[in-house]
């Protein structure tokens, strides 16, 4: 059988960390009420002249150091974001030329916080399908530079960063397959108001800021999210004991333990970097699964879930082993 499997994965994040009593000092908040409601105690925010890539190219190498693959190995780019680097061509290319690759094919993926998880379902598609060998999945965000710094209910949430996977289309003849096992992903534009950004680049010839209706927005992620992720854990025939980790979109401390609460799956087997990351869309998902890969959590073999959901809304799990 052909799979998609995890061969490297890396991440960046910019120097600067941001601690609540920060914010703090500018908005009328304070850390116990954000370490509170959201599990949040910092974030990074990236200097004014960084770019996306920047950081999308330096997981990208981390990853392919970690496979112990040279760039030109790579002939699919998929890079998940809602803050390119320019309206186009898409980042994914910036980061192509910045690697020296020069065949393949490498494009964006707008589906917000659900990008990543998007981006891995685009990804194993292509190389189940043949066309391509070997992908390099990023997410990739500067979220800082579409908030509102005077909303506090938004700007304390958020932050900057990037994450990287490798995936390497290979035959796995025996009875635990490593690699992609199952992905789902949904989206139900009804929904958009609730978290959007009030303009941007392109046809508006606007630029936006980020809108959020917060509780509306956590009431919908439970219940989307421990959908997904039962229709995906059924779609690759596991059961839901069998899962070693999973490895949430880290938006809210409160929201992973709601939907891990829905689904009985064990806080001690759920990778939590919300306290240190905050939300960094469509970048959280990768980084949080580096951070347990190289802390020695997730290991060759184990079972993993990943979710997401974001703006539009899109939500969508990837079942894989590691
Ligand atoms: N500091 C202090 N008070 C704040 C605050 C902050 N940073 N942000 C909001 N508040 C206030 C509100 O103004 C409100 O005050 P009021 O009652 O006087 O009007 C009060 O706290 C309660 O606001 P509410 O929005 O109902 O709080 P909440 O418990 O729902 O928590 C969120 C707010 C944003 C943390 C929570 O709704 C949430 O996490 N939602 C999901 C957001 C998310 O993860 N989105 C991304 C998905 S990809």
């Amino acid at each position: 059988m052909r799979q998609s499997v995890v061969v490297g994965t890396g991440s960046a994040l910019p120097p600067r960390r941001v601690p609540n009593a920060e914010l703090a000092r500018t908005l009328d908040t304070s850390d116990e009420w954000i370490v509170e409601r959201t599990g949040i105690r910092a974030r990074r925010i990236a200097a004014p002249e960084a770019k996306t890539s920047d950081f999308a190219v330096a997981a990208a190498e981390s990853a392919l150091a970690a496979a112990g693959l040279r760039p030109e190995a790579i002939d699919l780019i998929i890079l998940a974001t809602a803050t390119p680097d320019q309206t186009f061509p898409a980042t994914a290319t910036a980061v192509q030329a910045r690697l020296g690759i020069t065949g393949g094919a490498a494009f964006d993926v707008a589906a917000v916080c659900s990008g990543f998880i998007y981006a891995l379902a685009v990804a194993d598609a292509l190389l189940k399908a043949g066309s391509h060998e070997r992908a390099l999945v990023i997410g990739a965000e500067l979220f800082s530079r579409l908030l509102d710094w005077d909303d506090r209910a938004t700007a304390v949430l958020f932050g900057d960063g990037a994450g990287a996977m490798v995936l390497e289309a290979r035959e796995e003849p025996g009875p635990d397959p490593r690699g992609i096992l199952a992905a789902r992903i949904h989206s139900d534009g009804r929904h958009a108001h609730l978290l959007h950004v009030d303009g941007g680049p392109g046809s508006t010839g606007t630029v936006g800021k980020l809108r959020m209706a917060g509780r509306e927005v956590f009431r919908h992620a439970v219940v989307n999210l421990a959908a997904v992720m039962d229709e995906t854990i059924a779609a690759a025939g596991v059961s839901r004991a069998a899962i070693d980790w999973v490895v949430p979109h880290q938006a809210n401390r409160r929201i992973i333990e709601a939907t891990a609460r829905k689904l009985d799956l064990p806080l001690s087997r759920v990778v939590l970097t919300v306290d240190e990351h905050a939300n960094t869309s469509a970048a959280s998902v990768p980084l949080a699964f580096d951070v347990a890969v190289r802390d020695g959590r997730i290991r060759p073999g184990h079972l993993c879930l990943l979710e997401a959901m974001g703006g539009g809304f899109t939500w969508g799990a990837v079942l894989l082993r590691a």
